[in-house]
């Protein structure tokens, strides 16, 4: 007898749960398109040679692993606030902005989720689709999950109409969860003029903004990628915002993220970080240093953050080639589907409107795993597979 023997099974994770798929796959052909890691032509996810430098520093300068504020290390949020917000907006307004270092992007949307549930009200708006650990992660923190219209699988296209008539009718204080860029899943992201449209209606409306700031630097640059989540923030709105660095400093294991909310005086964000430092100190105590002193060092030293940003930009072409490069040779392949829309998407997502029966067959057949609603992650293509990718596609489609 045991005192767990009533604990069911819980299903896999949607994402991760493939990912083990794929590992326990003994095809040598087999291919990933499943997890939002980065990769390069070898298929590998290196270190980068920026952050390789910020360590080989860190080791020889560190004396102390002593643990840090329950916040975190303060150079470090000051340098994230004014890469995520701009220099001059972080100099007149970091006393109304509570920062908080995070474990990860996870970690800032769990901790906004519990901080949110406690002080707002018990309800949050994504994006239908969403990543899939947003309804996770916010209804573990006792939020209710509502979605608004965003992307229409049939037409691939974004519903903007029906998103403004959602939020249009929404009540003051409701939480509205907006990816700042690269929308996962499906790439698409509003256009400047269309943000300005949605920063208005959460004027009007008192609603509550909140970006989910993943990718930045994977479309166009952190500072054009920044630029909606910098445009609310101009218009005075309190919001928030969970930034990742798991991705644009190919950190992911170190688990490095921020939680910034914006608030309406220097007063209000002095209560609301006592609020979420609490939240903090019962959840684990204080976050880690290694990642953050990486992520930090590299945004001081100009040599390295000139670096950083080549190798940012490597990153972001070849996303960009690899996709249109795709989008071409699916068009040529297959021509019952338009697949013109997949050089709009953002970021290392797409979907490739591929019926759940034909990604099982990829699967079992051919080794191509991505996620069940056809959801691929351009990274994972090679120059070498994306031939063999495409004419499975071809082959899965038509048997
Ligand atoms: C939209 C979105 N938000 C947040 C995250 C979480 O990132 P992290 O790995 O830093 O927790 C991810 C990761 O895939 C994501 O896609």
């Amino acid at each position: 007898m045991s005192f767990f023997e009533n604990v069911s099974l819980a299903p896999s994770d949607p994402i991760l749960g493939l990912n083990a798929a794929f590992l326990a796959d003994t095809r040598p052909g087999k291919i990933n398109l499943t997890a939002g890691v980065y990769k390069t032509e070898e298929g590998i996810t290196p270190i980068m040679s920026s952050v390789k430098k910020m360590e080989t520093i860190l080791l020889q300068k560190s004396e102390s692993k002593q643990y840090l504020p329950i916040d975190g290390d303060k150079s470090y949020l000051e340098q994230v606030g004014q890469l995520v917000f701009g220099q001059s907006f972080w100099q007149n307004n970091s006393s109304c902005i509570s920062s908080f270092q995070s474990i990860g992007g996870t970690g800032a949307l769990r901790i906004a989720g519990e901080f949110l549930k406690k002080e707002i009200g018990s309800k949050i708006y994504i994006s239908e689709p969403s990543w899939p650990n947003h309804k996770g992660v916010f209804s573990e923190a006792g939020l209710a999950i509502e979605t608004y219209p965003y992307y229409d699988m049939k037409t691939n296209s974004m519903e903007f109409e029906k998103m403004v008539d959602c939020l249009s009718n929404l009540p003051a204080k409701t939480v509205v969860l907006f990816h700042a860029c690269c929308h996962n899943p499906s790439g698409l992201d509003p256009t400047l003029p269309q943000w300005e449209k949605l920063a208005d209606i959460c004027k009007e409306r008192d609603l509550i903004p909140f970006f989910d700031a993943a990718y930045l630097g994977l479309d166009q640059g952190i500072e054009a990628d920044s630029a909606a989540l910098r445009l609310f923030a101009s218009k005075g709105l309190e919001m928030l915002v969970a930034v990742s660095f798991s991705k644009n400093f190919s950190l992911y294991g170190e688990r490095v993220g921020a939680l910034y909310i914006i608030s309406g005086s220097k007063e209000i964000a002095e209560k609301v970080t006592s609020q979420v430092k609490i939240l903090i100190r019962r959840n684990y105590s204080n976050p880690p240093i290694h990642g953050a002193k990486i992520v930090a060092g590299i945004l001081l030293d100009p040599n390295l953050r000139h670096a950083w940003e080549m190798e940012l930009s490597e990153m972001r072409e070849r996303i960009i080639t690899l996709k249109i490069s795709f989008c071409e040779k699916l068009s040529k392949e297959i021509k019952t589907k338009d697949f013109g829309y997949l050089v709009k998407t953002r970021g290392m997502f797409c979907f490739c409107g591929l019926e759940k029966t034909v990604v099982e067959r990829l699967m079992k057949e051919y080794g191509i795993y991505m996620t069940y609603d056809g959801r691929i992650n351009v990274a994972g293509l090679t120059v070498k597979s994306i031939d063999y990718v495409v004419q499975s596609i071809a082959s899965g489609l038509k048997s």
